[in-house]
């Protein structure tokens, strides 16, 4: 159900749903959409939800989400829903997973953290709360929280 359809149905794709409001934007960096590869996208922000209040919702034609992809998306939309469309019918509706590790994405805001230190080291936290995410270090034991999650996403 969607306000009177601030954006059509989308013939074949993904729709990315119950986003939290804003982070529209987030979700589309962590999947590596620039723009500038002329997929066609839509986006809706801040629109009202009968669950959530407000959310964004991201329709992206003509592309499938890989599951490691999804497990990225938890970390700033932990409640976000996956939709498959196939000549406009959702085929495919899939609740995300928080992923038990995050590996190569987030940076360890410890200076002297090994993977700040030796290329060789590759970043690797561990999840220690999945809503809202809490994630630590696993080489030093930093946590880093939502905002810094987010912080480095949209950096
Ligand atoms: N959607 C779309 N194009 C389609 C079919 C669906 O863009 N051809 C979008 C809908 O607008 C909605 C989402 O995909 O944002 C999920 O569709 P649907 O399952 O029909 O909506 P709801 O029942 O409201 O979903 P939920 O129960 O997950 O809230
Ligand atoms: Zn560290």
């Amino acid at each position: 159900m969607e306000n009177g359809l601030i954006v059509s149905k989308i013939r074949n794709g993904t729709v990315i749903d119950h986003i939290p409001a804003g982070r529209a934007l987030a979700v589309l960096k962590v999947l590596g959409i620039r723009g500038s590869e002329g997929i066609r996208v839509a986006l809706v922000m801040n629109v009202e939800s009968k669950k959530m209040g407000r959310k964004d919702i991201v329709k992206i034609e003509n592309r499938e989400i890989q599951e490691k992809e999804a497990e990225l998306i938890t970390l700033i939309a932990p409640n976000a829903s996956i939709n498959i469309i196939k000549e406009y019918e959702v085929v495919g509706k899939r609740k995300l997973g928080v992923p038990e590790k995050v590996s190569g994405l987030l940076k360890c805001p410890n200076p002297s953290c090994v993977t700040n230190n030796d290329v060789e080291a590759t970043s690797t936290f561990i999840t220690v709360r999945k809503s809202p995410i809490t994630l630590r270090c696993a080489y030093c034991e930093t946590e880093i929280g939502e905002e810094e999650v987010l912080r480095q996403i949209l950096s």
